[in-house]
């Protein structure tokens, strides 16, 4: 009996300890986290200011190792990572943080946290740490120097914060980095040349900065190196590799906007590797290297707006990307091979002589800019076989001549197509009503005879229409067709020979302008200053951008009639324009009253009558238009008062000219009566541009809102192209989220 119940007792016992052991080795997980590991995560949670909306998704009394984004060891029970990605923490690391009680760290992201204040020294306490991402907030002051004694540290991003001061040297201690991002920050000096003691180093990017000194050329005996992104920085002098080396792994290398000079180096075909090369907007000169047909796995190159010359390598047709825009080349190498070209840019160079029907085998091509040289001849037919893909075809400013032949039946993706300042004739291309996707038609400044293309107001997203300065004639409406342009914002038809009347409805169905515009598929990826597009011309850029990309809120309308033959009334329904910032209808034979209803348009900066056979008085009610900051109503048969309102007393006295029946003209045609300053033309416009945007140079000058939304307008057209100017990769997103 005794033994029978022993043994039960024994076999009991046994059971019991090995269901408890399977029980055990089952969830080998449970109750992991130690206490002190759980304590120093909920201290430093509560060095954060609280949020309501948000609250700590960390439940005191479940296990810490199963927290969101927190990981602990599988036998320690010690915190190896914390990734607290894209939570709200709003305020500073301090440095007596409980973080760092988090001895056992490896891993530590707290990037798109909101955090402010300086990098506390004390990081250095996670001493495991290999993993470190603080990319993405509102940091601030210099990089700790202690930072040099994460021995173990793989990985390094502090992109996107706001970080001055030099790059402390001792990062050159970091012996296993391979990644280190510092891009969009405020860091300064020159670049460490301990960096270079980095061997095991691939990704090195620091653009977006403000350091200076000479190109970094030591960072090139990194034998691992395969991604090195400076631009947007001040380097100066040549481009130079201390180091290049056919075994060399760099596949992409961005330098643009620095300041460097000199040629590009022969050296830069040992790298064999490159896919990408960006050099766009430094001084370099000389001509492209021969040698760079070595590099037969180069995909992208950019080199617009350096002082290149010379003639282009036909190597170069290979590539899938290729900008030469801004240089002095004068010449190209005949293409013979295949070609992959999708976006090619050969504008503002000194390139002559017919258009280089080889273009006309790209079959992949989508993006073609070839304006602003010295082409000449016709426009070739042959362009059909490819318009299919076509998103943009730019020809303007060169000496084409004969018709713009009628392909674009099949061009459903074209969006931009601008052949302005040729010497273009006949017929407008009546397969345009194909483009669906067209937004931006710009003829001007041609010699092309037709009558209006009415039937574009049926193109959905047609935005800009350019016609100036041709020899359109004819009425622009008829009777029982309907108006359409539910998308036009600008419309220029001026220096034209069109007539006829206008019915009093005619602007009521152009809502984009009638309405608030939804902006953001043309503002988008340009609120950040450092991307704008390849498009526009710099000058324009130049010339106050930089501070207008901030005014972006509101889209920028004009109607510019003038210069035509139109008679009879102003149609009232022009007052359903709330959104027009310029209306110039001067110059045509416009009569009767002007409509009371402008002053409707509460957000006209730019209004222009003269020239005409108005009568009647200046309605009173226009004293409203606040923003109004230039207006002519010259020549015309006007009578009675002009408004008492500052705006109109701010005038030139020629404003109101030729009006003799005019009066209370006496304080502004005084003598002394100084003209505004900035009604001057802005110097720095090259005067193809000022042929091309005749009004737009005058409402720079009156004002840079104008001018801004303008630009906008203009070069919106690049965005899909703004990884090829400056964006490669990455955006900031915090573009995105600015532009709401
Ligand atoms: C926290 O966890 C405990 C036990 O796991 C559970 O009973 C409780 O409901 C949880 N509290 C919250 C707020 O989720
Ligand atoms: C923990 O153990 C699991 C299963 O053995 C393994 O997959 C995991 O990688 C380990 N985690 C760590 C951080 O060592
Ligand atoms: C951190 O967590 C986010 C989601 O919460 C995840 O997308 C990301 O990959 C994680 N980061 C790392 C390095 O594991
Ligand atoms: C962050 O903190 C500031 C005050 O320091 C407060 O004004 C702001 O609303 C907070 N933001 C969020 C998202 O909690
Ligand atoms: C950092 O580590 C040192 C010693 O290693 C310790 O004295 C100090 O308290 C730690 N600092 C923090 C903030 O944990
Ligand atoms: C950190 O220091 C501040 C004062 O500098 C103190 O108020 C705070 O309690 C300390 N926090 C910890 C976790 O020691
Ligand atoms: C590179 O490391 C060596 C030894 O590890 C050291 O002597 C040298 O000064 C370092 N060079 C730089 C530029 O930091
Ligand atoms: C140059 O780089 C190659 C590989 O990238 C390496 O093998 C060679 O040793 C380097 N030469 C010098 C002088 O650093
Ligand atoms: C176009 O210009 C070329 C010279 O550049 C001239 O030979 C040709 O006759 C012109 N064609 C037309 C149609 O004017
Ligand atoms: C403009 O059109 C009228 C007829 O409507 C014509 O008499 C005149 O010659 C044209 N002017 C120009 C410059 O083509
Ligand atoms: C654009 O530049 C202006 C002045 O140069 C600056 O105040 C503004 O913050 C910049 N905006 C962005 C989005 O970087
Ligand atoms: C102009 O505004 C007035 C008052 O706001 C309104 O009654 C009138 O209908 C508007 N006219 C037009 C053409 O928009």
């Amino acid at each position: 009996m005794m033994t029978r119940s022993h043994c039960y007792w024994v076999s009991c016992i046994i059971t019991i300890y090995f269901s408890l052991l399977k029980h055990s080795l089952a969830s080998p997980t449970l109750h992991l986290c130690r206490h002190d590991q759980r304590d120093a995560l909920l201290e430093f949670s509560d060095e954060f200011p609280i949020d309501e909306s948000n609250p700590s998704p960390w439940n005191k009394s479940s296990d810490c190792c199963v927290w969101e984004g927190v990981t602990c060891g599988n036998k320690s029970g010690q915190v190896i990572s914390l990734n607290l990605t894209s939570t709200v923490l709003n305020s500073s690391l301090k440095t007596n943080s409980s973080l760092f009680k988090l001895q056992s760290l490896r891993h530590l992201d707290l990037s798109g946290c909101n955090l402010k204040g300086e990098i506390p020294s004390s990081l250095e306490n996670l001493s495991r740490l290999s993993h470190l991402d603080l990319s993405i907030n509102q940091l601030v002051g210099e990089i700790p120097a202690s930072i040099g004694n994460l021995n173990h540290l793989r990985y390094l991003n502090l992109w996107d914060n706001n970080l001055i001061g030099d790059v402390p040297a001792s990062i050159g201690n970091l012996k296993e980095l391979t990644f280190i991002d510092l891009e969009y920050n405020i860091l300064s000096g020159s670049f460490p040349i301990s960096f270079a003691n980095l061997t095991k180093l691939y990704y090195v990017s620091a653009g977006e900065n403000s350091f200076h000194g000479p190109f970094p050329k030591s960072l090139f005996l990194i034998p691992s190196l395969k991604v090195v992104s400076l631009q947007g920085n001040q380097f100066t002098g040549p481009i130079e590799f201390e180091n290049t080396s056919s075994s060399s792994k760099l596949h992409y290398l961005r330098l643009a906007r620095n300041r460097l000079n000199g040629p590009i180096p022969e050296s830069i075909s040992e790298f064999l590797n490159l896919r990408y090369l960006y050099l766009q907007r430094n001084n370099v000169s000389g001509s492209i290297p021969r040698s760079i047909s070595k590099l037969v796995n180069l995909q992208q190159l950019s080199v617009s707006r350096n002082m290149l010359e010379g003639e282009v390598p036909g190597c170069l047709w290979s590539l899938t990307l290729l900008g030469l825009s801004y240089n002095s080349f004068s010449s190209f190498e005949k293409f013979s091979q295949d070609s992959s070209i999708e976006l090619l840019q050969l504008n503002s160079n000194s390139f002559r002589g017919p258009f280089p029907l080889w273009i006309c085998k790209f079959k992949w091509l989508t993006f073609l800019d070839l304006s602003n040289n010295l082409f000449s001849g016709s426009i070739p037919p042959c362009l059909k076989n490819l318009i299919d893909s076509f998103t943009e075809l730019i020809l303007r400013n060169n000496n084409f001549n004969g018709t713009l032949p009628d392909i674009f039946a099949s061009a459903s993706e074209l969006q931009i197509l601008d052949v302005s300042g040729n010497q273009l004739e006949g017929n407008f291309p009546k397969s345009l009503i194909n483009c669906k996707a067209l937004q931006f038609v710009n003829v001007g400044s041609n010699k092309i005879k037709d009558t209006f293309p009415s039937w574009l107001g049926s193109l959905p997203s047609l935005h800009i229409l350019i016609l100036r300065s041709n020899d359109f004639y004819g009425p622009l409406h008829h009777r029982n067709v309907s108006i359409g342009f539910q998308s036009l914002g600008i419309i220029d038809i001026s220096h034209n020979n069109f007539t006829g009347t206008l019915p009093p409805h005619y602007f009521s169905s152009w809502r984009e302008m009638t309405t608030f515009a939804n902006l953001s598929r043309y503002v988008l990826g340009f609120l950040d200053n450092r991307t704008y597009g390849v498009y526009q011309s710099l000058e324009m850029v130049n010339k106050g951008v930089e501070m207008s990309f901030e005014r972006i809120q509101e889209d920028f309308t004009a109607i510019d009639f003038s210069g035509n033959n139109f008679y009879g009334k102003i149609p009232e329904s022009v007052g359903f324009l709330k959104e027009l910032r310029l209306l110039n209808l001067s110059g045509n034979a416009f009569t009767s009253n002007i409509p009371r209803f402008l002053a409707n348009l509460t957000k006209l900066e730019t209004l222009d009558l003269s020239c005409n056979k108005l009568s009647g008085q200046i309605p009173l009610d226009l004293d409203k238009l606040s923003f109004l900051s230039y207006m002519n109503f010259s020549h015309n048969r006007l009578q009675g008062p002009v408004p008492r309102g500052t705006q109109f007393q701010r005038q030139k006295c020629s404003s109101f000219s030729g009006n003799p029946r005019l009066y209370g003209l006496e304080d502004i045609c005084r003598e002394t009566h100084v003209p505004n300053p900035t009604l001057q033309q802005p110097e720095e416009l090259s005067e193809a541009e000022e042929q091309m945007f005749n009004w737009v140079a005058a409402a720079i000058a009156y004002g840079p809102g104008v001018f801004c939304g303008l630009v906008i307008g203009y070069i919106f057209t690049s965005h899909n192209h703004e990884w090829f100017t400056e964006n490669f990769g990455r955006r900031k997103p915090r573009v995105t989220t600015s532009a709401r």
